[in-house]
C-alpha cells in the first residue's frame, strides 16, 4: 500500500466517518466504521454486511479480485493456478452453490465437481466458524453477476492435473495450524483471524517438503519466489520482537513503520485488500496473539536499527530541493556513463530519481522512502538484492512500479549499490554483498530444468498418489461394509 493512497483513504475515513470523530480519534487509530469499508452499504442486511467484512478480513480480493472476476494468477513451483470467478453467475460463477458447497469448498478445498488446488487457501479456512461462513455465503449472492469466465485457465501438466491427488495432500496437509493453549479471549480472537481469517501463515509460514506448512517453524519467514516474508515470531534477533503491539497495528492499517518497515508486494497487497480494512479491536487481537506465539530464531539476522548512522530527514541536503536534486542526479549520472563505478554514484544515477539523494524517497509521488527498513536490515542481503534484481509492482494500479535491473546493471554494480543501501540508509557499520552472492540470488530462481528442481516433489507425489489410493481403499471398504 502506498504512503499517499493510505493517507488518502484514511482522510475519507476520516471525513466520512462522523462516528471516528465524535471519538476524536486520530487518523491511525480511527476505528473503521461499517460505512467505509468500499464493500459495505447500509442498503443491505447486517448478516450481508457482517459477510462483506468476512469477505476482507479473509482477503479474498487479493486472488479473486475486486470485482471476484477471478483469473490472479497464483504462482506455484508446479506452474500458475489462476482463480476464479466467484461472482454470482450461474454459468461462470458460483450462482448454483448452496451454502453447503460454499463451505465445502473453504473448509475442505472440494467444488461441487472437482477438487481444488490449494492454492486457494484452504487450509487456513479450514477453521472458518461456520456463522462467518454463512455471512460470507449471504453477502456473495449480493455481489454484481459477471457473466465471464476469467482469460486463462489453470493447466498443470501430469500428473499435478490429477485433481483428486489432493485428497492425499489434504490428508497430510489440512488444518494448517493448531490451536494453541493458555491465549486469553483477545489472543483467541486474534488467532482466529491469523489462522483461519488472514491465512498469514501462507506466506510467513515456511513449507515442509509435501509443500504443506511446516508447522514447527511458524510463521518463522519463508521465500516466496521473488519476495521474502520475513519471520514474524516474536523473537528479538530475527523477528519482530522489537516490535510494540502498536507498532504491528500501524504497520497493518498503514503498510509502513517509520524508518523501520514498509510493506511492499505481496504484503503491500494485503495491506491494500484487507488489513487497512480490518476494525482495531481486531488488528489489536492480531497484534496480541503475535506477541504471544512462539518466538523462533532463525538464521536470518536484523541489525537493530542505529538511528544515529542514518541520514538526518529534512536537513542542509538536498532531497527536498527537486531542481536541485534534478542537477546532483544528472551529475551523478554522466559520471557513471564515463566509467565511474563508485557506489555513491552508481545508487544516484540508478535509485536517486526515485528513493532521494538521501534515501527518503519522494515526499509527494509515492517513492517509498527507504531509510531504516526490515529489507535492507537483514544478515541476508537476499530481499534487497532480490528488489533491485526484479523490481516491484505497486500493489494497486495506481500504484508507481519500481522497474527491474538485472539487465542494466552487472552483478558487480548491483553487489555494490546494495552495500552503499545497507550502510547508508540501513545505518549498518559494514556489509559485504558480492557479486557471487548476486550470482546466487539471481540463480535460484525459476531457470533449472522442472525435473531436476522437482525430482524431490515428484518422488513425494508418489507418496502422496500411494496415500490418496489407500484412502480410496479404504473409502470402498467402507462404503461396501455399509451396503451388507
Ligand atoms: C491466495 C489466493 C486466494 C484467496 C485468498 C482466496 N481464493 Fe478462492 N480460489 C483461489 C484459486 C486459485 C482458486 C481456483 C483453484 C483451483 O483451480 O483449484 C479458487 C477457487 C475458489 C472457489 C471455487 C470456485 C469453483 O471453481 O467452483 C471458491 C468458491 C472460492 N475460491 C471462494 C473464495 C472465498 C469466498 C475467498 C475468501 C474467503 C477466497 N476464495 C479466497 C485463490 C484464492
Ligand atoms: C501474500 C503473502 C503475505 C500475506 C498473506 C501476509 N504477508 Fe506479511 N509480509 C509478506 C512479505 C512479502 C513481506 C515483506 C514486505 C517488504 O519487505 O516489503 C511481509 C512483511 C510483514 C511484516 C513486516 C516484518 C518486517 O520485519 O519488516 C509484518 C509484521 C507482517 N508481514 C505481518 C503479516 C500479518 C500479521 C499477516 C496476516 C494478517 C501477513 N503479514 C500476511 C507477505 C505476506
Ligand atoms: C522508477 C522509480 C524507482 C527506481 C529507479 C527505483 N525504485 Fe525502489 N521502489 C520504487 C517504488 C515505487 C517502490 C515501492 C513499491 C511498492 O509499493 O511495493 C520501491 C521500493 C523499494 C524498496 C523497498 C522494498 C520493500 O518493500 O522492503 C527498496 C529497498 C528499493 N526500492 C530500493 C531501490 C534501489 C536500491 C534502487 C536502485 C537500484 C531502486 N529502488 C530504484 C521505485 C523505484
Amino acid at each position: 500500500m502506498k504512503p499517499l493512497s493510505v493517507m488518502l483513504s484514511m482522510l475519507v475515513i476520516g471525513i466520512t466517518s462522523s462516528a471516528a470523530m465524535a471519538e476524536g480519534a486520530d487518523l491511525v487509530n480511527a476505528s473503521l466504521p461499517n460505512a467505509s469499508l468500499p464493500n459495505i452499504s447500509p442498503a443491505n442486511s447486517e448478516l450481508v454486511n457482517r459477510g462483506a467484512y468476512i469477505a476482507r478480513a479473509a482477503d479474498c480480493m487479493a486472488c479473486h479480485g475486486e470485482s471476484y472476476t477471478g483469473g490472479t494468477a497464483i504462482e506455484t513451483p508446479m506452474g500458475e493456478i489462476y482463480s476464479t470467478n466467484i461472482t454470482p453467475s450461474k454459468r461462470y460463477g458460483i450462482g448454483k452453490y448452496t451454502e453447503n458447497d460454499l463451505k465445502n469448498a473453504l473448509q475442505k478445498g472440494r467444488a461441487p465437481n472437482h477438487m481444488l488446488y490449494p492454492a486457494m487457501p484452504y487450509p487456513s479456512y479450514n477453521g472458518m466458524k461456520e456463522e462467518d461462513i454463512s455471512a460470507l455465503f449471504a453477502y456473495l449472492q449480493t455481489v454484481p453477476v459477471v457473466d465471464e469466465a476469467p482469460k486463462q485457465k489453470t493447466d498443470l501438466p501430469f500428473p499435478f492435473n490429477i485433481r483428486a491427488l489432493m485428497l492425499g495432500w489434504n490428508f497430510l496437509n489440512v488444518p494448517s495450524t493448531e490451536k494453541r493453549d493458555g491465549l486469553n479471549e483477545t489472543q483467541q480472537r486474534g488467532e482466529y483471524i491469523v489462522n483461519n481469517l488472514e491465512h498469514c501463515g501462507t506466506c510467513h509460514t515456511p513449507r515442509n517438503s509435501t509443500m504443506g506448512f511446516d508447522k514447527k517453524m511458524y510463521l518463522s519467514g519463508a521465500q516466496l519466489g521473488n519476495w521474502h516474508a520475513p519471520n514474524i515470531t516474536p523473537d528479538e534477533s530475527s523477528g519482530i520482537g522489537s516490535w510494540s503491539e502498536q507498532d504491528i497495528i500501524t504497520y497493518l492499517r498503514t503498510g509502513e513503520l517509520d524508518q523501520r518497515a514498509y510493506a511492499g508486494g505481496p504484503m503491500g497487497e494485503a495491506v491494500a485488500h484487507s488489513t487497512q480494512y480490518l476494525k482495531n479491536e481486531d488488528l489489536s487481537a492480531i497484534a496480541s496473539y503475535l506477541k504471544a506465539v512462539p518466538a523462533i530464531q532463525t538464521d536470518d539476522k536484523l541489525s537493530a536499527v542505529d538511528v544515529s548512522r542514518l541520514p538526518t530527514r529534512v536537513s542542509e541536503s538536498i532531497t527536498h530541493d527537486l531542481l536541485a536534486q534534478k542537477d546532483y542526479l544528472a551529475q551523478a549520472k554522466t559520471e557513471v556513463s564515463n566509467g565511474s563505478n563508485s557506489p555513491k554514484s552508481l545508487y544516484l544515477a540508478t535509485c536517486g530519481s526515485c528513493h532521494g539523494v538521501d534515501g527518503y524517497g519522494q515526499p509527494d509521488a509515492q517513492y517509498s522512502p527507504i531509510v531504516g527498513l526490515s529489507s535492507i536490515r537483514r544478515d541476508k542481503p537476499d530481499a534487497l538484492v532480490n528488489i533491485i534484481l526484479h523490481g516491484v509492482v505497486g500493489s494497486t494500479n495506481t500504484s508507481p512500479i519500481m522497474p527491474a535491473f538485472s539487465d542494466q546493471l552487472d552483478n558487480e554494480q548491483i553487489a555494490s549499490i546494495a552495500n552503499y543501501v545497507r550502510v547508508n540508509f540501513g545505518g549498518l557499520a559494514s556489509s559485504a554483498v558480492s557479486a557471487a552472492d548476486v550470482d546466487r540470488i539471481a540463480t535460484t530462481g525459476a531457470d533449472k530444468p522442472f525435473l531436476i528442481k522437482y525430482a524431490g516433489l515428484l518422488a513425494i507425489l508418489g507418496i502422496i498418489v500411494a496415500i490418496a489410493v489407500i484412502i480410496f481403499i479404504v473409502r470402498a471398504i467402507i462404503r461396501n461394509r455399509r451396503r451388507r
